[in-house]
């Protein structure tokens, strides 16, 4: 995914939600799949895993954390007991959760099958928490924030997450790691 320099922020960052969304549901398909008995795809959710790590947690949180945040809170937004603090909150869980799921699967790679029902207890939760924090930001937050925000913060968000976007994540892309989810959705297609 090649990224618009013009799109307006809440713009990017409601697309980059529609690619961790379809990894999501991925991530969801395999588990079902493990508690049908039908086996644990430990390569597919490595990607996964790594998705999560490098595209959801490294490149789009840390925008949202780094750049977006900020500048709501300087135009009004609260971060202490409002929402910008739940967001804050829920990527802190996010991660760990993510770590946990990394964990585990090199547990499972190292011979050890009895935590495959933890994996899939850890990624349950991770859905969950994570397609309720989209649906939050992209409904509630991104709304108030486009309210709120000036045409310059505009801009100058938009410089911004243009250069995050040529870094690179634990050695690759943005476009790359976008590159994984379509992999990913091809080998585990909706059935
Ligand atoms: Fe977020
Ligand atoms: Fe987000």
């Amino acid at each position: 995914m090649n990224q618009d320099q013009n799109a307006a922020p809440s713009a990017v960052l409601r697309d980059e939600h529609q690619v961790i969304l379809r990894v999501l549901s991925v991530l969801k398909r395999l588990v079902d799949r493990t508690e049908k008995g039908d086996g644990f795809e430990i390569e597919s959710l490595r990607k996964c895993v790594e998705f999560f790590r490098l595209f959801a947690d490294a490149c789009h949180h840390a925008k949202e954390e780094d750049l977006l945040f900020p500048v709501l809170e300087a135009r009004g937004i609260p971060k202490e007991g409002g929402p910008i603090g739940v967001m804050l909150y829920e990527h802190g869980i996010a991660r760990e959760l993510t770590k946990q799921m990394g964990e585990t699967l090199e547990t499972v790679a190292g011979g050890d099958e009895s935590v495959t029902t933890q994996f899939c207890a850890t990624a349950n939760q991770y859905v969950d928490l994570l397609m309720a924090h989209i649906h939050k930001e992209d409904n509630i937050l991104f709304t108030m924030g486009d309210r709120v925000m000036r045409p310059e913060d505009q801009t100058s968000l938009c410089e911004q997450f243009c250069e995050v976007g040529c870094r690179s994540f634990g050695g690759k892309k943005r476009e790359e790691l976008a590159e994984l989810a379509n992999e990913l959705e091809s080998d585990w297609p909706v059935a």
